[in-house]
């Protein structure tokens, strides 16, 4: 038999290692032959760790599996497939959050051995990367152009465009490079991990397409240092495309090179914003520079640089293996294609789920989430990560859509969903959303930097006068103008944003903001 019993870092800390060992040592004292394959997660986080049998009719999942629970599902004939105990979720293609799923990204997520390169081809891997050696640049880029992809890592830019500025690029210096922001720091969000961690073929295939695309013969993962599992997979993978030709000089016997590296960051948020990135990178401080310049034309070592988030270059492969249109005929309006959408908080189906744009969060809350965790009900909902708004009940209706959302003074940002019942407190919320901007302000700017520690004061004064309208009110007023002076006075998005959840905050949930708080600190 062959068991699936994935190695990525959500299934590990659920006990996956566990389970493996309870499996190996059950199994050596009877005869029965098994291989266990270490996958990635499928993303259905709240059923880890998956266990998956293969059969002739398919694989068929048990989960949650505990180490204690081996023995009796050994009893029960896990091992030959669907079996009457209680863990036994039938096959995995037909559990509804999966089956429901428009899987253009993740289509591999779980699938296969994230390191073996065998397994990655059989399921079209590098069919992305065959295609475009047989194109020239400018061919590559007008494909992604056709995609319609946007950059994936909250800002929405035209991927296609980015590119052409950087195959535009003239400099006297001929290297341009290909970076990846992988210092994923949004509340809420895994979907860059479990790419790196389940499929990171794809990655590393999306990179060298991306390379041969606008002429750079190096690229960097800069991956932040708290996913040491992703590290590891991420070396080893490359280490693999190496050996088989599809990284390094001369690929595939196609006289063009690509280079890749992982170097780790050191644990600042702002080092996902892509200047402060470049600084890092370059072995500074994680300070941001001002635009202009654009990393597009001068970026990493002052040259040309495609700076893109993971998603975005993840989605690559798919784009030039199927063809540009086929991702676009996913989605709505300008957004095209799928969004990892990625559930956490206080919700009880917590994971990843990917579609096409235009579902609604209701629906996803609902038919994916299953509601709340705690059973009591949902009231708050803040999408797009710490600097994102807060969405209250009224707004769940909208479809998920970068146009929609920035009408309605929200952001789909990273695609990072965070959920809250009934007992928060939107006040304490709001003041987090300054009380973070004061922990990863980069210094730079007066604003953020100062105008984020008077915004944590500003809402204490708020919530300890609650009772006393005229003092409030005049805080409330001071806020909004401080708030006013962050967003156009911020050089980044980190001043510029934070803003976004208070604002939110004090216009979805003012009766939070009325009442005397016990759980100031
Ligand atoms: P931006 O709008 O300044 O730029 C977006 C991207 O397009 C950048 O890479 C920029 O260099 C590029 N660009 C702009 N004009 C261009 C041109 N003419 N040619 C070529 N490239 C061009 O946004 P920024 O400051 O990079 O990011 C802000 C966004 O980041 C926010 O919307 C937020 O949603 C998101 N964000 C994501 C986080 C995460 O963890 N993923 C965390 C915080 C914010
Ligand atoms: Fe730095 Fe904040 Fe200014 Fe951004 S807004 S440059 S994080 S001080």
């Amino acid at each position: 038999a062959k068991i699936y019993i994935p190695r990525d870092t959500t299934a590990v800390s659920l006990g996956a290692n566990e389970v493996v060992d309870a499996l190996i040592q059950q199994l050596s004292t009877n005869s029965e032959s098994i291989e266990i394959v270490r996958n990635g997660s499928r993303g259905l986080f709240w059923l880890e760790p998956l266990l998956e049998i293969e059969t002739a009719e398919g694989r068929i999942a048990y989960g949650p599996v505990s180490a204690e629970d081996i023995p009796a599902l050994l009893d029960a004939g896990m091992l030959q497939g669907q079996s009457d105990h209680p863990l036994c979720l039938g096959p995995t293609d037909e559990i509804p959050y999966l089956k429901n799923q428009q899987r253009l990204t993740f289509a591999r997520a779980g699938l296969i051995d994230p390191l073996s390169i065998d397994d990655y081809r059989a399921h079209e891997g590098f069919d992305g990367l065959k295609r475009a050696l047989g194109l020239n640049a400018q061919q590559i880029v007008d494909e992604v152009k056709a995609s319609g992809l946007r950059g994936r890592g909250g800002a929405a830019f035209p991927t296609g465009i980015k590119w052409q500025t950087v195959l535009d690029a003239a400099s006297a210096n001929p290297q341009k490079y290909i970076v990846c922001n992988a210092d994923e720091g949004d509340s809420g969000t895994f979907a860059d991990r479990l790419v790196m961690e389940a499929d990171p073929m794809m990655l590393i295939e999306g990179m060298c397409i991306a390379g041969l695309a606008v002429g750079a013969s190096q690229g960097y993962i800069y991956l932040r240092s708290e996913y040491p599992l992703a590290k590891q997979i991420l070396d080893a993978a490359i280490d693999s495309a190496v050996t088989a030709g599809y990284l390094g000089d001369d690929i595939q016997g196609s006289g063009r090179d690509f280079h890749l590296e992982v170097r780790l960051g050191a644990g600042a948020y702002i080092c996902g914003e892509e200047t402060s990135l470049l600084e890092s990178l370059e072995g500074k401080r994680g300070l941001v520079r001002a635009k202009p310049p654009l990393p597009a034309l001068e970026g990493l070592f002052g040259q040309p640089t495609v700076v893109n988030n993971v998603l975005s270059l993840a989605a690559i492969p798919f784009i030039l293996a199927r063809g540009g249109q086929a991702y676009a005929d996913y989605g709505m309006g300008r957004s095209r294609g799928t969004q990892a959408f990625q559930l956490a908080g206080n919700i009880e189906r917590g994971g990843l789920v990917e579609l096409a744009f235009g579902a609604s969060l209701r629906q996803l809350l609902q038919e994916y989430g299953g509601g709340s965790a705690s059973g009591r009900a949902l009231r708050a909902v803040q999408v797009g990560g710490p600097l994102g708004a807060y969405l209250p009940e009224s707004q769940w209706d909208l479809p998920l859509d970068y146009e929609a959302f920035s009408e309605a003074g929200a952001v789909l940002g990273h695609g990072g969903i965070v959920a809250f019942d009934d007992t928060v407190d939107m006040a304490q919320q709001a003041r987090f959303g300054m009380e973070f901007c004061v922990v990863e302000s980069c210094g730079k700017c007066t604003p953020c930097r100062i105008g984020s520690t008077r915004g944590v004061e500003v809402i204490d004064r708020i919530i300890a006068d609650a009772s006393d309208h005229k003092s409030r009110d005049a805080n409330l007023e001071l806020l909004d103008e401080l708030c006013e002076t962050m967003e156009d006075g911020s050089l980044c998005a980190m001043g510029g944003m934070t803003p976004n959840p208070v604002r939110s905050a004090l216009r979805h949930f003012p009766e939070d903001f009325a009442k005397p708080s016990s759980t100031q600190p």
